[in-house]
């Protein structure tokens, strides 16, 4: 690697997070940044303090638990918010408070109703403040791309002369082009007396599809650190997708002169973790962790590669962590072989993870012939979020037909042990599912989103269902699997239901005793 580093942020937990129904409870963030730290990023914006109890409570257990990288919580250019991320961050190794206010005249004007003045001295103030409980303080700029440079250069220094550590250039929504924005980075170098005193970073948001883009240019003019989610989530389109960031700078260092400090083989796992508490799927040609990134469908590029793999490959599978080989397992597979495979997947389970993921695996292979990575990462899934699940799904049956009215049971099981039952008819089985839940938790939301697809191919393939549901505005999003999809759509609901009473508090159910309970 070249000795020249570019610092990698990660926001999934922050900015990622606020993708619409990219609602996450806390074991799920703390999930994601214990996985974050085996991908080695140098900093996780772990939340944003002020903006919630539930945000304060993740910054803070994050900064308590996570070591080796930073650890930062956003706050406005408010004293009182600063105080919040300064509270969240205190148990932290390596903490850092991000201040962020609008800079550009349209946000000064229309959103903060204020001057340019105001801003000015309003920034200087937190970024103070920040500095009184830290060292390492990071000012953004929102709407650097649409800001009066001369203004932009003004403001950088006057932050910087605050205490700001990392100066970050926000293309909040997603409008610079990478060229201009190449030129916006330079001019800051060179206007900015006091430059030389901080980290010059960006932040690309992916409205115009150029996230990544804009993120590299900035990189090749001389800026070291690069802002980004894992699989480019966040606000609307997203954000600069982190692994397509890292692998350009691994694979490329040498047009870069500079590399990162990433462990890449974490890659793959780090995107399907992501993928699957967050509900959003990678589409397969995704660059990096897609599905088809590194399979070869035309019969050239096939024979290039058995012949010589650099002919059609310029990163190595292996380096992002994909596994190597395609080997199935089957019921007369043993624990020894489901460990290597699993550890291969990059699981690394105790001696009780792996004896219950052993059972899971064996109830799988007596109903499907060959257990592949895709079910196996499908069984770790599921058995991942009924670990941290309020209430279980212990049993669900139903009785459809074209000449039925669908009728379900479900069996569901309290925090208590409280097994609680109930039974519904409804126009289809799904739907049936969803009213006995319904009536058994009474939880009252709004269905968005529902699919079921299937992990691999075959009738006995794993159905993985998705569902969105609303309260309050907010979305939730719970995934299930299972090779019986009515099964599925309702560990999907539980889900859903359990993230949503965990970010809402206590569950309708427990404050009146269902009708019906065993
Ligand atoms: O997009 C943006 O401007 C942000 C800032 C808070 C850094 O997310
Ligand atoms: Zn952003």
């Amino acid at each position: 690697m070249p000795e020249d580093r570019v610092i990698i942020f990660d926001t999934t937990l922050r900015d990622g997070e606020q993708a619409a129904g990219a609602a996450m409870t806390l074991e799920e963030k703390v999930e994601i940044a214990r996985q974050l730290e085996r991908l080695n990023v140098d900093v996780i914006e772990a939340g944003f303090a002020a903006s919630s109890p539930g945000d304060f409570l993740a910054v803070q257990t994050i900064a308590g638990e996570i070591r080796t990288p930073v650890i930062a919580s956003l706050a406005h250019a408010n004293l009182a918010a600063v105080d919040r991320a300064g509270e969240a961050l205190r148990g932290a190794e390596k903490p850092r408070i991000h201040v962020f206010l609008s800079s550009s005249d349209i946000h000064i004007m229309h959103q903060l109703r204020k001057n340019r003045e105001e801003v000015m001295e309003m920034a200087v103030a937190a970024v103070e403040r920040a500095k009184s409980y830290y060292d390492d303080i990071e000012f953004s700029p929102m709407d650097a791309t649409r800001t009066e440079p001369d203004y932009l250069y003004a403001l950088l220094e006057a932050t910087i002369n605050a205490g700001a550590t990392t100066v970050n250039i926000p293309d909040t929504v997603g409008y610079t082009i990478p060229e201009e924005f190449a030129r916006l980075l330079v001019g800051i170098r060179e206007n900015v007396p006091n430059i030389g005193r901080a980290v010059m970073s960006v932040h690309c948001h992916n409205d115009l599809g150029l996230a990544v883009a804009n993120s590299l240019a900035a990189v090749k003019v001389g800026v070291r650190q690069v802002e980004g989610c894992i699989n480019g989530i966040g606000e609307r389109a997203g954000n600069a997708s982190l692994e397509e960031v890292i692998m350009s700078l691994a694979t490329r260092s040498d047009y870069f002169g500079a590399g990162v400090g990433i462990d890449t083989t974490q890659l793959y796992r780090t995107s399907r973790l992501v993928s699957d508490i967050t509900g959003f799927s990678v589409q397969p040609n995704k660059a990096i962790v897609g599905q088809n990134a590194f399979r070869h469908a035309s019969g050239i590029h096939q024979d290039g590669v058995l012949k010589e793999r650099a002919t059609y490959e310029i990163m190595d599978p292996q380096a992002i962590g994909i596994p190597s080989s395609s080997l199935v397992l089957g019921k007369l597979s043993g624990r020894a072989g489901l460990r290597a495979r699993l550890e291969e997947l990059g699981y690394h389970l105790t001696q009780e993870d792996l004896d219950r993921a052993f059972q899971d695996f064996k109830e799988l292979a007596d109903r499907k012939r060959e257990v592949t990575d895709r079910d196996l990462e499908a069984l770790m899934s599921d058995r991942r979020r009924s670990d941290v699940e309020l209430f279980s799904l212990d049993h669900v049956q139903v009785s459809c037909g074209d000449h039925e009215i669908p009728t379900a049971t479900v069996r569901l099981i309290a925090p208590s042990g409280e097994v609680l039952t109930d039974a519904a008819t409804g126009t289809g089985p799904v739907d049936a599912v969803y009213l006995a839940i319904n009536r058994i938790l009474r939880v009252s939301n709004t269905l968005k989103e529902f699919s079921i697809g299937a992990v691999t191919e075959g009738t006995d393939a794993i159905g993985d269902a998705t569902i969105r549901i609303e309260k309050g505005g907010k979305v939730y999003t719970g995934r299930g699997s299972s090779t019986d999809i009515i099964v599925a759509a309702a560990k999907a609901y539980v889900n859903a239901l359990n993230k949503l009473m965990a970010l809402e508090g206590a569950p309708e159910a427990e404050a009146e005793a269902p009708a019906a309970r065993a």
